[in-house]
């Protein structure tokens, strides 16, 4: 199966940069577009994009120029009757793509492959609407597709063998990794990325903890490049709603029904980036108010007591034990148990230190404003991120990312996608520091799994009892995953 004339069908967003992509591999490319002005924009997108790499000094201009002669620009379909392979990026609505299909089943040759970049739409369905369903396959580019390097290849029960390992072959010619996955909703990146995102939106939703305290305690604590609020501002809170609806329709989970506060956000027009207001609007600032100097008395207890009593020593801050305006108990569970022993519940505020920059500070049902200020000043003479939040279960990361490494877990376990196609699916298609299952190991088996019970016991969410496996893992004693 040699691939040397592409079609584009749809030169938007997508589009465009996947024409780009095959360009700059030297494959010849033909681009399609519905109209001369959405053509005429399709080529705006090329020249932008590539004269932006220009100007970055990734491409010179004769091969800027070499790569724009690559690309015939048509408004006729019937110009990708010698195509090799034929991508749609069109507008992600069944009914259109069922229809360009059957067009394009009748104008291709017999042997061309044909490709969807759909995100969530069953490949099945519109490889059925074709003569050849098995020679259709997903090719799920990510945005910006010059620069992301994953492709998800998704192949069907019908997909001829070959056509997968052809075309993920291609993708390597184009510079990008290809995973290979079956035809789930959502694929690998978008069916563990939404659920956490949409789980982020339940936690602000319950008063867990606020907006700019999750996006700063996923960032900083994880090392994610961005925090979830951020994050669906930027994919679009409409495009996050449709594939939340759509892995609802798939799975009937409750926690995959997209969350009220997006379909509100949603309605109301506020989309996110691209409508210039989502959950942030056009007050971006992020008080980072000095830590107070002032007398505060503290007493510290739990696990890891004598190093914050040491650190806030050569803050200058010491230890007063009874009758202390703040107690900060250490801990990884709620407190609130610890609390009602204390002759004066409402001093007690828990801390859970995450990673070396960012302490969950958890206020139980009784803790006071008061102690609650002191503990967030005191966090901050030390250099780390205060991140409030309620005392429950997993306080904010670890309710986040352990549920999310779960669905990892069982994906694998599934049979749908490899650990090392997980891992490279989420690293490069959202730019996360390390693949779930490298953080798991990082994290330990057993404090994960033992996390998630907590989570379980306390929300009683099914998804969030640790996986089989993750468990067998850890009654086995072993600190990693096997590969297969
Ligand atoms: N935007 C993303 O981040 C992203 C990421 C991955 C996958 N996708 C998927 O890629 C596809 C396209 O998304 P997009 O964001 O590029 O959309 P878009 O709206 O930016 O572009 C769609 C383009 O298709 C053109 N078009 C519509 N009907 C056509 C037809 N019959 N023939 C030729 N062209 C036609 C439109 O004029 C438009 O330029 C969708 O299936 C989407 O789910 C989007």
């Amino acid at each position: 199966m040699a691939f040397e004339r592409v079609g584009v069908v749809g030169l938007g967003t997508m589009g465009a940069g996947i024409a780009e992509v095959f360009a700059r591999a030297g494959l010849r490319v033909i681009g399609v577009e519905a109209d001369a002005e959405m053509l005429a924009r399709g080529r705006g997108l090329m020249e932008r994009s590539t004269g932006r790499a220009v100007d970055k000094g990734k491409l010179t201009g004769a091969e800027r120029d070499e790569i724009l002669g690559r690309v015939t620009l048509t408004t006729s379909r019937a110009d990708l009757r010698d195509a090799d392979l034929v991508i749609e990026a069109i507008p992600e609505i069944l009914d259109y793509k069922v229809s360009l299909f059957e067009d394009l089943d009748g104008i291709c040759k017999p042997e061309t492959v044909l490709a969807t970049n759909t995100s969530s739409l069953s490949v099945t369905a519109i490889a059925a609407a074709t003569g050849r369903p098995g020679r259709v396959v997903g090719l799920h580019f990510f945005n910006p597709a010059p620069v992301m390097r994953l492709v998800e290849v998704v192949s069907t029960v019908v997909t001829e063998p070959g056509v997968v390992g052809a075309v993920s072959e291609l993708a390597g010619r184009l510079g990008k990794t290809a995973v290979t996955v079956g035809d789930r909703a959502g694929f690998v990146v978008n069916r563990l990325l939404l659920p956490y995102l949409n789980h982020a939106v339940a936690l602000m939703e319950q008063g867990v903890a606020g907006r700019d305290d999750i996006d700063l305690a996923m960032k900083l604590g994880v090392g994610l490049p961005m925090g979830p609020f951020t994050l669906l501002d930027l994919i679009g809170l409409d495009t996050s709603y449709e594939v939340m609806e759509v892995l609802f329709d798939e799975t009937r989970e409750r926690r995959h029904a997209p969350s009220p506060l997006l379909r509100e956000l949603v309605t109301a027009g506020l989309l996110g980036r691209k409508s210039g207001r989502g959950f942030y609007g056009e007050e971006r600032v992020h008080p980072s108010e000095a830590g107070r100097s002032g007398a505060i008395t503290f007493d510290v207890a739990g696990p890891g007591s004598e190093e914050l009593v040491a650190r806030l020593a050569a803050a200058g801050f010491e230890r007063s034990g009874e009758g202390a305006d703040v107690v900060l108990r250490l801990a990884d569970r709620p407190v609130v148990e610890h609390a009602v022993r204390l002759r004066d519940p409402a001093t007690m505020v828990g801390v859970h230190l995450v990673g070396d920059q960012v302490a969950e500070l958890a206020s139980t049902a009784l803790t006071s404003d008061a102690a609650a200020a002191a503990a967030a000043d005191l966090m901050k003479v030390v250099g780390l991120s205060p991140v409030p939040c309620k005392d429950r279960a997993g306080f904010v990361v670890d309710a986040l990312l352990y549920p999310y490494l779960n669905d990892a877990v069982r994906m694998h376990d599934a049979g749908y996608a490899s650990i090392d196609d997980i891992d490279a699916a989420m690293r490069l298609g959202c730019g996360y520091p390390a693949g779930p299952f490298q953080m798991l190991e990082s994290l330990g088996l057993a404090r994960v799994r033992d996390g998630l019970r907590a989570l379980y016991a306390e929300y009683r969410e099914p998804a969030f009892a640790p996986a089989p496996l993750l468990d067998q893992l850890v009654t086995a004693g072993a600190s990693e995953f096997p590969r297969r």
